[in-house]
């Protein structure tokens, strides 16, 4: 399974910090953003990868990152994404590279205090499909949030305004090949975004779609309160971080 970071976008909630660099150089206490994802795949055992990011700094990941060997990778990517199409738009870039492969996409500013190596083993092992990691949040409409039928997961809706749970849809999502096909099928929403929550609602309406909570904390780093509160975590309770055998805590 190939590992997908998607590290785009103008990052206009975090205005001025992102107008000199890109969101995901950002830096969140101790190391820049992009480590945290780029962590948390590696950690799952994932050792290639690559980045999907745009705009005019993108050349800076190359010289932060290199081939990633010092990261732990064995081959590391680079997708340059033109415009601001939205997640799922960003996604198209890594078909090439995902080669026929399942993958694990990881949003660049999802930061998590756990390993996920267990949900990328039971999703090794799922034939087809598509994979979700969710986490009950106290704000749920400032994510895609899960509407229930007892335990089954009906539909999943974006930034609803008035929320049918708090369950929220994380960055974190394991899909099968099929998702490129999705993909071309997917037309803009009301923002003019490819949304990442239409991809997971056709696997959902094809009865494919499964779905862990995860543990431990959770959080996006898009905007001041979430930046400052993903740096707090990691100061006090460390995240997924590497160690020499890439082993999950
Ligand atoms: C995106 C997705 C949303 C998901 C969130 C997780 O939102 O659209 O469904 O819950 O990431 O961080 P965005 O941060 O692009 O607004």
């Amino acid at each position: 399974m190939k590992g997908i970071i998607l590290a785009g976008g103008l990052g206009t909630r975090l205005r001025p910090l992102t107008l000199v660099t890109n969101k995901h150089l950002l830096p969140v206490y101790d190391r820049p953003m992009i480590y945290y994802p780029i962590e948390c795949l590696r950690n799952a055992g994932m050792d290639e990868v690559l980045i999907v990011t745009g705009g005019e700094h993108a050349g800076d990941f190359l010289k932060l990152l290199k081939n990633g060997k010092d990261l732990g990778l064995k081959t590391l990517a680079y997708a340059y994404q033109e415009g601001e199409g939205g997640i799922a738009d960003a996604l198209k870039l890594a078909e090439d590279f995902a080669d026929g492969e399942k993958i694990c996409v990881v949003l660049g500013d999802n930061i998590i205090e756990r390993s996920i190596r267990k949900a990328a083993g039971d999703f090794f092992t799922q034939r087809t499909g598509a994979k979700l990691l969710l986490k009950e949040v106290p704000d749920p409409e400032r994510f895609g949030v899960c509407r229930l039928e007892g335990e089954n997961v009906v539909e999943i809706i974006e930034k609803p305004s008035d929320p049918p749970s708090n369950l929220a849809v994380t960055g974190i999502y394991f899909y099968d090949n099929t998702v490129f096909e999705i993909c071309q099928t997917l037309t803009p929403s009301g923002r003019g975004e490819l949304e990442i929550t239409d991809v997971n609602n056709a696997y959902l309406e094809r009865g494919d779609l499964t779905y862990d909570v995860l543990e431990g904390w959770w959080t996006d780093a898009g905007t001041h309160e979430s930046l400052y509160r993903a740096a707090t975590f990691v100061a006090e309770g460390g995240a997924n971080k590497m160690d020499e055998v890439g082993a999950s805590r």
